[in-house]
């Protein structure tokens, strides 16, 4: 079993990407990076199955207790200077995220099965509160090794998940997040824009909330 120590793999592969970023400050330049050096981790199947081995057993790695925006997320490794993030996703067959926007760049790939992609646009001019009309621009699917890209805000709104029958792995490299705390979803069908926080932040608003009624 894995201890819950990090994998010399995944740190030497940060490592080398964050050497890579220095000097990039372009999200377009950071995409290009992580699509050009995430493929050979993509590719690594036995490391991955080490690293659900170790979730599996309770083996400490990755941490099921960090705060995530998802619940299907898991944290890998976040570079110390918060220029990234490499995060592990594990779906159910058919399983996708809500239509939702990113606060940074993110290069996207499956380590199994398939990812599927949608890819949205914003089409009305932010002028109505929680109001937002999209239109689907794009469906892509990347198997194992290949990479899509998301971009902050209105650049990137997209769903993505699994499209086959069979529960899968991906990875997503994130950057620096901008500092908004929430990401927005969409509902398409009635043209409507929700926030979504992380779980441990809903607890904090909540009970920043409630206690105005302990007055
Ligand atoms: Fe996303």
């Amino acid at each position: 079993m894995m201890s819950s120590q990090v994998p010399l793999e995944i740190t030497s592969f940060c490592k080398h990407c964050s050497d890579g970023l220095s000097g990039i400050t372009e999200d377009e330049s950071c995409v290009e990076l992580f699509r050009d050096e995430l493929p050979s981790l993509l590719r690594n199947k036995p490391l991955f199955g080490e690293i659900l081995h170790s979730l599996v057993d309770g083996g400490g790695y990755p941490d099921l207790g960090h705060s995530t925006m998802f619940d299907n997320e898991l944290l890998l490794h976040a570079d110390s200077s918060r220029l990234f993030s490499l995060r592990m996703f594990l779906w159910g067959p058919g399983e996708y995220t809500v239509i939702h926007d990113h606060n940074s760049w993110g290069v996207i790939g499956p380590v199994s099965g398939a990812l599927g992609i949608f890819n949205y646009k914003r089409e009305d001019n932010e002028s109505r509160d929680g109001y937002a009309r999209l239109i689907e621009t794009e469906e892509v699917r990347c198997l194992p090794g290949e990479t899509t890209f998301t971009l902050p805000l209105n650049r990137g709104i997209h769903k993505i998940g699994n499209p086959t029958k069979e529960s899968m792995v991906s990875l997503s490299v994130y950057g620096k997040p901008l500092a908004r705390g929430y990401i927005n979803g969409f509902d398409i069908d009635n043209d409507r824009i929700y926030k979504i926080f992380a779980p441990k932040s809903k607890k904090k608003m909540l009970a920043f909330q409630a206690l105005a009624g302990l007055k």
